[in-house]
């Protein structure tokens, strides 16, 4: 559905996005994930048609997008990390005008936006003024705009950003209606617990380059080598930890109540095999299972992070 092929974008000197190359299924929810700078919105830019990459190629649908800027506009939605003001305008105006701009007649806007206004929860709202909205509703608002035109493709620049929590969940909740829908959505943000939730893949960018990516799943495995397992045990906590101890694949072992913490490099065979032992030894176990690690460890693991 969408493909960069080595795009490179400079400003004078400046390389924002470096050689990066990217592929989306239809379907997919593709969670563009890097610090500050990293090249995010210059990426997505041109991807929108708003920016002309210095070299390399976008396609949307096998379509080259500098060469066929109307078509691709008409399968692609995109919501800015920035939007403007809004002169006198109430909400349901505002998206009639955006209607106009996207072409629809009169009958299909009379049907577009009440069901936009309905998703976005902004229907109790349609005859407010968009300067009154907070910061929350005008971002919903400006996802509706992006949505005016039936776009299959979503291209979203941190759309849950400057949001408190509540408004967060609420963006959440949306997109996930937009999952059910079938859109496929390229997504930028530096919240990864969101994106993992929301997501099926996810991709690093640091300093405009892809640095990881593939599913969720994958880039834990990539990062992770080793796992970490919390094991729990009615009783003989001492004599399990002692257990482990003598086995090579287990690093570390700590202590935690009735709560055992190891680290684990091994593969099921070992997990089935170390179970077994316990038991056979008379241990109580209750539950034994590796922890996981959240996105945000792993995108500190990956990333560098800007030191100058
Ligand atoms: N118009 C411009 N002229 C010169 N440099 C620019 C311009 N726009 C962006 N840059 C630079 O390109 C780099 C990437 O910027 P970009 O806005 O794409 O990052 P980002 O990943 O979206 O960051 P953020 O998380 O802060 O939104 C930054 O170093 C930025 O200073
Ligand atoms: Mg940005």
């Amino acid at each position: 559905m969408l493909r960069l092929e080595n795009v490179t974008k400079k400003y004078g000197k400046f390389i924002a996005v470096n050689n990066l190359s990217l592929e989306i299924e239809e379907g997919e929810i593709f969670g563009f994930v890097g610090p500050n700078g990293a090249g995010k919105t210059t990426t997505l830019k041109m991807i929108a048609t708003l920016l002309q990459p210095t070299s390399g190629n976008i396609f949307i649908d096998n379509i080259e997008v500098s060469q066929n800027v109307k078509k691709v506009r008409g399968i692609m939605g995109y919501m800015p990390d920035f939007f403007g003001v809004y002169d006198d305008l109430k909400v349901s105006e505002y998206l009639d005008f955006y209607g106009d701009v996207a072409g629809l007649s009169k009958e299909e806007k009379l049907q577009v936006i009440p069901d936009l206004l309905e998703l976005v929860d902004l229907k109790n709202k349609k005859s407010e003024y968009v300067d009154s909205l907070s910061r929350g509703m005008k971002q919903r608002l400006c996802l509706a705009r992006s949505l005016i035109h039936n776009p299959r493709l979503l291209i979203l620049d941190e759309p849950a950003s400057g949001m408190d929590p509540r408004a967060r969940v609420q963006m959440k909740e949306i997109l996930k209606e937009l999952r059910r829908m079938g859109k496929t959505i390229l997504i930028s943000s530096h919240i990864l617990p969101e994106l993992s939730e929301l997501c099926t893949n996810i991709g690093i960018i640091e300093r405009g380059q892809i640095i990881e990516s593939g599913s969720v799943d994958e880039i834990m495995r990539k990062v992770n080598k080793t796992n970490n397992i919390r094991l729990t045990v009615l009783d003989f906590t001492e004599k399990a930890m002692k257990l482990l101890k003598e086995e090579p694949v287990v690093g570390n072992v700590y202590n935690d109540d009735k709560s055992i913490e190891f680290n684990f490099e091994g593969g099921d065979k070992e997990i089935v095999y170390l179970i077994k032992k316990l038991v056979n030894n008379d241990v109580p176990v209750l539950s034994f299972k590796p922890i996981e690690s959240n996105l945000e460890e792993i995108f500190m693991k990956v990333t560098k992070g800007d030191e100058e």
